[in-house]
């Protein structure tokens, strides 16, 4: 009986397999289509570097892990996490204007407007402090502002009912509680945790490999002549423009005053309102410069719409005041140069970051 069924089941099988590997038409005409492996947007062992930038420093108060980085692109995404649901952080930094808003200044909830203009998130991760004027030292430090800021995400005065009330509204979502319960163990998260999440998948969001970086690494076609003598003068001794603008970012993370806003009856001090040091006045963090072409319009308060209003500016020697910084000076740059200067700062357009768009559906 056994071995009757057994042959049996064997006749069956061997039946199937000649239908669809042999006589099938479909199976033998078509040669096997290749699917490419799905790529992760959150690898095992954290982002692939883009050629030229270095490699990441993760802090060990919050390592990577693909699921924290993932939770805090979910959460970067979220209106939820302002105080009436119709702002998120990528309202204000934006995949579609690189990381940044596209406006001289950014309106937030109510459709307030701030003082200043949307910095872009690429590349943070190699910043030494955190907004212009320095006064976050970390991404997690930054990431409890916005959260908190009357004119950004929350209607909320006071900070630390802000960041509560931010925390239960999140905690009411099923698929939030069990995210967060796999990544920090706890379901009873706090606006540390979603402090944490959203820094981890920040420091993700990279620009490299531009056309800069492929000349730099041999290909002498990559870059145009015009904006090989772009380079030429952003690095001369003249123009000095690496003297703030140096690295891999293309930031040496310093502050000046460049004179941006300097001629107002009342300029934004900068970082002297973090310091208080008088030499200190109208400095700003010097911001990177990759992918410098999709975030205008430029400067702390958006003033400068164009690259070739930002080289004007520079060429001029900036705007006088007593503060100014030494580099910053008459260049006595020819039509020729300015034109190649811009064309130079376009060739720092870079990749990475294109891969974070918003995510089809968020936690129910
Ligand atoms: C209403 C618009 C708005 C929203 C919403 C917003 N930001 Fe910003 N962001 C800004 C502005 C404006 C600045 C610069 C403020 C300053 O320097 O004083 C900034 C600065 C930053 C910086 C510092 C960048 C740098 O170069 O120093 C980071 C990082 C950042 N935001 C991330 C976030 C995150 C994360 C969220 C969500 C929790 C968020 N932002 C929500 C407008 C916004
Ligand atoms: C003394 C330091 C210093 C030098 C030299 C310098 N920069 Fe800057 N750069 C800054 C600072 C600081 C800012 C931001 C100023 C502000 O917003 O008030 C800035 C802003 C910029 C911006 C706008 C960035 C943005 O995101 O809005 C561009 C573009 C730029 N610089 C290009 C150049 C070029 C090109 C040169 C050379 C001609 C140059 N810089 C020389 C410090 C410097």
């Amino acid at each position: 009986m056994r071995l009757r069924a057994l042959v049996g089941l064997a006749v069956l099988c061997a039946a199937l397999v000649f239908t669809f590997k042999v006589a099938s038409p479909v199976g033998r005409a078509q040669p096997a289509k290749k699917v490419p492996p799905k790529k992760s947007l959150f690898p095992p062992d954290g982002p692939k570097i883009p050629r030229g930038l270095v490699e990441i420093v993760w802090p060990d108060e919050n390592p990577y892990t693909p699921e924290k980085a993932e939770l805090g692109w979910l959460l970067f995404f979220d209106t939820r996490v302002s105080s009436d649901g119709s702002v998120s952080c990528a309202s204000c930094h934006a995949p579609e204007h690189a990381f940044g808003d596209g406006k001289p200044v950014s309106t937030g909830i109510g459709g307030q407007k701030g003082g200043r203009s949307a910095p872009t998130v690429i590349n943070r991760v190699y910043g030494a402090a955190q907004f212009w004027d320095g006064r976050a030292s970390s991404l997690e430090d930054q990431a409890k502002g916005p959260i908190a800021n009357p004119i950004e995400m929350t209607s909320e005065k006071d900070a630390a009912r802000a960041h509560a009330t931010c925390v239960d509204r999140l905690r009411q979502v099923k698929g939030y509680r069990q995210r967060f319960k796999k990544v920090f163990g706890t379901e009873k998260f706090t606006i540390d945790h979603v402090a944490m999440a959203i820094a981890t998948f920040e420091r993700m969001v990279l620009s490299g490999n531009s056309a800069f970086d492929k000349f730099k690494a041999g290909d002498k076609n990559a870059l145009t002549e015009s904006q090989q003598r772009g380079m030429n003068v952003f690095f001369s001794n003249n123009a000095r423009c690496d003297s703030c603008h140096d690295g891999a970012a293309f930031t040496t993370n310093q502050f000046a005053n460049i004179g941006i806003g300097m001629d107002r009856p009342k300029p934004d001090w900068g970082r002297y309102n973090v310091t208080k040091k008088d030499a200190d006045k109208g400095a700003f963090k010097t911001p990177g410069l990759r992918d410098i072409s999709r975030t205008g319009p430029y400067m702390h308060d958006g003033s400068l719409k164009t690259l070739e209003e930002v080289v004007e500016h520079y060429d001029k020697g900036g705007i006088k005041n007593q503060w100014l910084h030494q580099d910053i000076r008459p260049l006595k740059l020819t039509k020729q140069d300015k034109s190649d200067l811009v064309n130079f700062l376009r060739a720092l357009d870079g990749e990475g970051w294109q891969q974070f768009t918003a995510p089809k559906a968020l936690p129910k």
